[in-house]
């Protein structure tokens, strides 16, 4: 690595101002954040050698099978975290109700929440494949003194403070906001030291990809099938390119990076969408208005939506502003479908 490169404790000691409030408190919950992503980032990096893939045979709250590396990256994040006396509360894709720090812990007095996708394309593992980790964080409007409730994690994602994914890919990379634009750290994997390699990230305007998958295009709403139609259709820059990783982060990332849009739309099947509002698409909503890109339901923006539980499933369309207002443009032709 360069001596120029920033590490990633360089840039939050130089930017312990963008944590509004925090008094160095945010800063140590990044960083046990990115403790955390090295253990998980060791073990996935193995998954191919050990007996850890595979179904753990439990399957979690909304009838998906978990993946035994799914529980140890939950275990790991949410152990890691409230070592460092600042989280009073987490929801987790893992967790069926939000879990509270209990007053043994501080946990009563401590502001912040965090809720994690803590593997997320964990079906991507066994055929190694990158996937990745997201978090949100939000300070606790319940009363500090009190135990976390309900109300700390139903706040709307314009509340958020924090968000982020790690990308545990060909290299591994944090991608993080704190209101202040977006900026990208990569692992160096020999050191154990994040750095600044993507500062301020930008969505493209417009790009050439669009991620769907595609295979439920019976089952989509008309206004994401006419969508598809006008990304094959030949024409200027068109017909775009088809990417789909299965895993929202590295396609979210390859998107950023390149200029594109994700679509996660509503399906017969589905009808609610699949990804999950609070720990999924609020982080990366967040993430993407910070980084010039776009995020809405087809409709309104993802961050202005007051979530009513905790996994709540939401449609999603994220990434260069200029291609999800062109979806939204054709699922405004279909009102009704809303
Ligand atoms: P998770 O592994 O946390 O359950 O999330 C998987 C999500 C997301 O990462 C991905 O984009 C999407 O599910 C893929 O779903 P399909 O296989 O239905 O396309
Ligand atoms: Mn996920
Ligand atoms: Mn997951």
């Amino acid at each position: 690595m360069p001596n120029s490169l920033k590490t990633l404790g360089e840039y939050i000691i130089e930017n312990q101002t963008h944590f509004q409030y925090a008094e160095g408190e945010l800063s140590r919950l990044m960083n046990s954040i990115t403790l955390a992503a090295k253990v998980v980032n060791h073990e996935v990096n193995k998954a191919g050698l050990v007996d850890i893939t595979g179904a753990s045979g439990n399957e979690n709250i909304q009838g998906e099978q978990q993946q035994k590396l799914d529980v140890f990256a939950n275990t790991v994040f949410i152990n890691t975290l409230k070592r460092r006396d600042i989280v009073c509360g987490f929801a987790s894709e893992e967790e069926d109700d939000f879990v509270i720090v209990p007053e043994e812990e501080g946990g009563f007095h401590h502001k912040y929440i965090v809720l994690i996708d803590p593997l997320d394309g964990s079906s991507n593992i066994d055929v190694n494949v990158s996937v990745g980790t997201i978090f949100s964080i939000y300070r606790r409007v319940s009363p500090v003194g009190t135990p976390v409730n309900q109300s700390d994690f139903l706040q709307k994602g314009r509340n958020q403070v924090a968000a982020g994914y790690i990308v545990y890919g060909t290299s591994t990379m944090l991608v993080y906001t704190t209101g202040h634009g977006v900026n990208g750290f990569t692992l160096n994997p020999a050191l154990g030291t994040y750095y600044l390699s993507h500062p301020n990230m930008q969505f493209p305007q417009t790009g050439k990809v669009y991620s769907i998958n595609e295979g439920n295009y019976v089952h989509f709403p008309q206004g994401v099938k006419d969508y598809i139609k006008y990304c094959q259709r030949e024409e200027e820059d068109r017909p775009y390119t088809s990417r789909y990783i299965g895993s929202l982060v590295s396609d979210f990332h390859r998107n950023m990076i390149k200029g594109g849009v994700y679509i996660y739309p509503t399906s017969s099947k589905a009808p609610k969408g699949k990804l999950r509002l609070l720990y999924e698409c609020n982080p990366m909503a967040f993430l993407a208005e910070q980084a010039g890109g776009k995020a809405s339901d087809g409709y309104v923006s993802i961050l202005d939506i007051e979530p009513t539980e905790l996994h709540q499933r939401v449609p999603f369309f994220v990434g260069s502003v200029k291609m999800v207002e062109k979806a939204e443009s054709f699922m405004a032709m279909y009102p009704h479908e809303h």
